[in-house]
């Protein structure tokens, strides 16, 4: 039997200086639709994520929140812990950065890097953004000659600091660029961050002092300074995979097991988003792994995805434009936030967030054409036959064509979530859905059943819709997991199924169906809900 390497994944560790927002929830569900989709096609999968809960802006909201960090962090966690229960985001590791464990391979490595040379102690005099935590050079002045709001506060300091020899590497990034020129996705910010390395021009500052920022890692061979809150998270990658697992000690008891990290390492990805590729990941990270001893196919390929705005703007908590996953899951459901966040941007790209949009899609897409064909298929194949049906060959044109489509459909979708975009697959998926309403409408079962001579062309119909459904939702359950399972339920299937299970079936026996229970009520708006006063059941109420 040949060995199946795992396929690692790992997102970005959010930071617990705010609460999660709809791009924190966006980066979580894509990881989590790709781990079930290689999960579903029976590839073993490692899905690490968490967060990042140190540094200096954790200690300053803290401080203004009237707390300590401990107490802060701990309650900011809770908020990340809970959503990706309630979206279903199902990880296997989780990177929560004061895990002790984690902060002695931080220390192990950073006594490594110093016993090596890589890290030198220098006197600095200059500017310094606390909002960035960044120590600021000519390069980051405006054409005006100031800082820009971006930097928010810039202070002037003089202080003693631990550097890291970046500078040093950098042609050996550019090598490294050019050699694996797919090591990241998309190609035009692999180009992105080779421009960047080419004007790479300062080692980086990896060191706070303690008298200004208590909250983070000690040196290990110098308590008087604490890590930089970069060099501390991007070690969550390789220190919640098993990196240095013998020398920092057996988990105590309740504490998660780490993995092998033999086993994990090099990841499919790190799924990130495109504001921390430059210079965090894609000069910091692969820098720091090269000094480390980590070969050049050793390096992480990186997975940056795009921005979700609103109204064309990025969201910010001052413009009041932040969509609150929490809120939109407990109105919406699960579901309903796992399809939008999956269908309305194309992996790479940008996309605007809206609330009426991702109602307009689950009502269109889910409610419309999708639980309309399972409710009206398990009521016909009820009515007209008991909820039992049987394999029959498809001899009218329609129904063949329907199930080349649905033979075809896999591989389709496969391509496409296999390139990780998943818009495209799930637009494949819907298209043929909206189809089997097309042959139901064109083939009106319920004038069949009328017609003993055509009893045998509705045994073809049901079968065919049935098959369909069973095979929409075996493709559709990576995206919306729990709808996907009730879908099968009803169907009378298996309700944890796998990649196989999505074929044409040329022999089915007895095929018993179960009831309908609508699985997508459509979301109504103030109006319908007025409009529908009579019916209000079954539907769930638009938000304002
Ligand atoms: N803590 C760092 C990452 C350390 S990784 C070793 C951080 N945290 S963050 O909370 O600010 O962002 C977490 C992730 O969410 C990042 O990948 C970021 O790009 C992503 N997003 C933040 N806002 C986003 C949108 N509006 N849209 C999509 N993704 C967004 O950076």
């Amino acid at each position: 039997m040949s060995l199946q390497r795992t396929s690692f994944l790992t997102t970005a560790i959010d930071y617990t200086n705010g609460s999660p927002h709809i791009g924190h929830a966006y980066e979580k569900v894509l990881a989590d639709v790709m781990s079930r989709y290689l999960r579903l096609r029976g590839k073993p999968v490692y899905f690490l994520t968490g967060v990042d809960q140190h540094g200096q802006k954790v200690q300053a909201s803290a401080q203004k929140a009237g707390t300590d960090p401990e107490t802060f962090v701990a309650e900011k966690t809770e908020r990340f812990v809970s959503l990706w229960a309630k979206l279903g985001v199902a990880y296997d590791g989780w990177a929560a950065t004061t895990d002790l464990r984690h902060q002695r391979v931080v220390q192990a490595i950073l006594q490594r890097l110093y016993d090596e040379g890589q890290l030198y102690k220098s006197e600095y005099q200059g500017f310094y953004s606390v909002r960035q935590e960044q120590f600021l050079t000519d390069k980051e002045r405006g054409p005006d000659g100031e800082f820009g709001p971006e930097w928010g506060e810039v202070v002037e300091i003089e202080e003693a600091n631990y550097y890291f020899r970046l500078k040093e590497h950098g042609p050996w990034l550019i090598g490294l660029l050019d050699k694996r020129p797919d090591l990241v996705y998309p190609a035009s910010r692999q180009q992105e961050l080779r421009n960047a390395v080419e004007r790479l021009g300062e080692d980086l500052c990896i060191s706070r002092p303690k008298d200004r920022l208590s909250w983070g890692i000690p040196f290990p061979f110098d308590p008087e300074y604490v890590t930089f809150v970069w060099f501390d998270a991007l070690v969550n990658y390789i220190s919640f995979a098993g990196y240095l697992k013998e020398e920092v000690g057996t988990p105590k008891p309740g504490e998660q097991d780490l993995p092998t990290f033999e086993e994990l390492w090099p990841p499919l990805a790190h799924v990130i988003g495109k504001d921390i590729l430059i210079p965090a990941h894609g000069v910091y990270w692969y820098i720091m792994l090269h000094a480390l001893g980590f070969s050049d196919d050793q390096m992480p390929p990186l997975l940056v995805h795009g921005f979700w705005n609103s109204g064309g703007a990025r969201m910010s908590k001052s413009v009041g434009n932040v969509a609150d996953p929490h809120v939109l899951a407990d109105q919406y459901g699960a579901e309903a936030v796992r399809y939008f966040l999956s269908r309305d941007i194309s992996t790479g790209q940008d996309a605007d967030f809206s609330e009426d949009r991702l109602v307009q899609r689950f009502n269109t897409d889910l409610a419309n054409d999708l639980g309309n064909l399972l409710n009206r298929t398990l009521n016909m194949a009820g009515r007209y036959r008991e909820g039992r049906l049987r394999a029959v060959p498809m001899t009218h044109a329609s129904l063949q064509g329907l199930a080349d489509e649905l033979h075809q459909l896999p591989a389709v979708v496969g391509k496409a979530f296999d390139g990780w975009r998943i818009h495209e697959g799930l637009e494949a998926i819907i298209r043929l859905v909206s189809r089997c309403n097309g042959v139901v409408d064109e083939l009106a079962p319920w004038k069949l059943a009328k017609d003993p001579e055509a009893a045998e062309l509705l045994d073809e119909v049901l079968y065919a819709l049935a098959e369909a459904l069973r095979i929409f939702s075996v493709l559709l359950s990576p995206v919306i997991p729990r709808a996907a399972e009730k879908m099968l339920t009803q169907l009378g299937c298996p309700a944890k199924p796998e990649w196989s299970d999505a074929v044409w079936r040329g022999e089915v026996d007895t095929w018993l169906l179960g009831e309908p229970e609508p699985v997508f009520p459509r979301i109504l708006g103030e109006e319908e809900i007025a409009r529908n006063a009579q019916s209000p059941k079954n539907s769930k109420k638009k938000g304002v």
